[in-house]
């Protein structure tokens, strides 16, 4: 029989078993996808398969023999060929059982729930991180469970049973998945980030701002001034500019200065612990909530001022909720259904362009103008070189300070390298670069510009390179013999005349190094 020489293909491509029967449904012959004639099923009946006959059309239909598997049925003349998908199916479920056994070790691995889903992303099973069974969550649906058994890939993102914990969403097969979080971990978190509120408050002043400069004296008058009032302020700089520096300074500036300062930065939470921090919870609103729940920031900072730094990062729904407490002046707690009034000040920060993520949609316009009632701009380094010296002497006493040292001032030459110099990390960027140069100083008195960290020092042109000095009137030729003899010396002059490191670092050889050296008039 022709058909049955077919049997074995059919049975390997469908990941089960194929078998030929007559009109009746009566198995004749079956074979597993290895080849091997299953003797054993031989005569029975298989009704799926005298359906098919009888109604003479394919069918589709649940397999005799694994419950949950599926058959497809086709009548061929006298007989019916069918072939499934038990052993794909019995395979899973196989993987399945052991994986629900290890579901309580990964959970006490992860330190966190460790759950199995289905296509829907339902919990079918699911273990606290102490790897006993947690009914509180069982059958319930998580999104991003659903999400990575759609998109056959693993979804990383909050965990949904507990605020600031990350969950692993992982697609098993088309039928069920696994997934994780990291709860004890998160849990840890919370409470060192508990403990660093407590010892939140507002250190700076304006008197620490150093700002000598046209444009940020305007910041600072106007920080000043805005200080007093009741109104929302954006504060936008790049990274290092001095942000948080004003935001402190404005809350000490204020009426409130007595009252709580209490910062978070947005960028550095993840979007269900900001929700939890800003707002608060009450008993029993997630796992790992706390008794008797616990008040938010906003509660927390009561008639004083709350700082969202890097307020470009909060997430879209979160926004809505945020521009809510803004808008009715009362917060309710995650949860909970009692609004509870509050008088807080808002201040907030960004290095993003916000105007431009509302035009990209990643901002709420709303939200947006709720915060922009006055923008402070802190202008970046580069664009106020003349603080460069004032910030640099500031800098000098507080490392003298903290490093027990006695530089009194910088040479002229290191200070033109740093005034030159970009400065893509603003303020913070110098202070570290002074805070280097002072752990290089030995027992001179000046910084000097061999002090200075070398990846700055690297960057450094000469002077009349950018024709900021007035040039005479020269030839190329001349212009060219002076910047060579410019950079020779500077170079010499960096590794203390040593000819060898010279020559190496402008690239040249030692020979050709000694004979400019001759022409410049350049020896020791
Ligand atoms: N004008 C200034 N005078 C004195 N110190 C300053 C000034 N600007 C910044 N600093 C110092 O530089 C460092 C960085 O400032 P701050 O943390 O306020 O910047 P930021 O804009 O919040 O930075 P980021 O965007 O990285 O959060 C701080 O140590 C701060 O004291
Ligand atoms: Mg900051």
């Amino acid at each position: 029989m022709k058909i049955c020489e077919a049997l074995p293909l059919l049975a390997s491509i469908t990941g089960g078993y194929a078998t030929v029967t007559d009109g009746e449904g009566r198995r004749i012959k079956t074979f597993d996808s290895s080849g091997r004639e299953l003797e054993d099923y031989a005569g029975t009946v298989y009704e799926l398969a005298a359906q098919s006959h009888r109604e003479n059309r394919s069918l589709i239909g649940e397999s005799q023999i694994v419950k949950g598997a599926q058959a497809w049925v086709l009548p061929v003349g006298p007989f019916v060929v069918s072939c499934s998908n038990v052993e794909k199916v019995k395979r899973e479920q196989g993987l399945k059982r052991a994986l629900e056994k290890a579901l309580p070790l990964i959970a006490r691995v992860a330190g966190g729930e460790a759950v199995l889903f289905d296509r829907e992303g339902k919990r079918l099973a699911s273990y606290n991180p102490d790897g006993t069974v947690n009914k509180e969550f069982l059958h319930k649906v998580s999104e991003a469970a659903k999400r990575a058994m759609e998109l056959h890939e693993p979804v990383i993102g909050d965990s949904m049973s507990y605020p600031g914990a990350m969950a692993v969403r992982i697609p098993i097969t088309r039928d069920y998945g696994m997934g994780f979080n990291n709860e004890l971990a998160a849990k840890n978190n919370t409470k060192l980030y508990e403990e660093v509120k407590k010892f939140q408050y507002a250190r700076y002043n304006f008197s620490d701002i150093i700002g000598e400069s046209e444009v940020m004296r305007r910041v600072i008058d106007m920080g000043r001034h805005v200080a007093r009032g009741m109104s929302t302020i954006l504060i936008y700089g790049e990274t290092g500019t001095g942000k948080e520096l004003f935001a402190q300074a404005i809350h000490n500036a204020s009426e409130r200065s007595h009252k709580p300062f209490v910062a978070i930065n947005c960028g550095a939470l993840p979007a269900s612990l900001i929700e939890s921090n800003l707002f608060g919870y009450v008993e029993g609103a997630f796992t790992g909530a706390k008794r008797g729940g616990a008040p938010g920031i906003f509660e927390q900072a009561q008639e004083g001022t709350i700082f969202l730094d890097e307020i470009s990062e909060m997430e879209l729904n979160l926004q809505a909720k945020l521009l809510r407490v803004l808008q009715e002046k009362e917060v309710t707690r995650i949860g909970g259904d009692k609004p509870i009034p509050v008088n807080v000040r808002v201040l907030a920060s960004t290095n993003k362009d916000l105007e431009k993520m509302v035009r990209e949609g990643k901002f709420r316009s709303d939200l947006y103008f709720r915060l922009n009632v006055v923008e402070l701009k802190i202008p970046p380094l580069r664009e106020r070189a003349s603080d460069i010296p004032h910030l640099v002497m500031h800098f000098i006493r507080k490392y003298n300070a903290l490093l027990g040292k006695y530089v009194t001032d910088i040479e002229e030459e290191a200070l033109e390298i740093l005034v030159q110099y970009r400065w893509p990390g603003n303020v913070r960027e110098l202070q570290n670069c002074i805070e280097h140069a002072i752990n290089m100083v030995k027992d001179e008195q000046k910084i000097s510009a061999g002090h200075l960290p070398p990846y700055i020092r690297r960057h450094f042109r000469v002077p009349a390179e950018r024709g900021r000095a007035p040039v005479p009137r020269e030839t190329l030729a001349e212009t060219l013999a002076r910047l060579e003899k410019e950079v020779i010396e500077k170079t010499l002059r960096e590794v203390q005349f040593k000819k060898k490191e010279a020559a190496e670092i402008l690239g040249i050889s030692t020979t050709t190094l000694w004979r400019k050296m001759v022409q410049h008039g350049l020896q020791e």
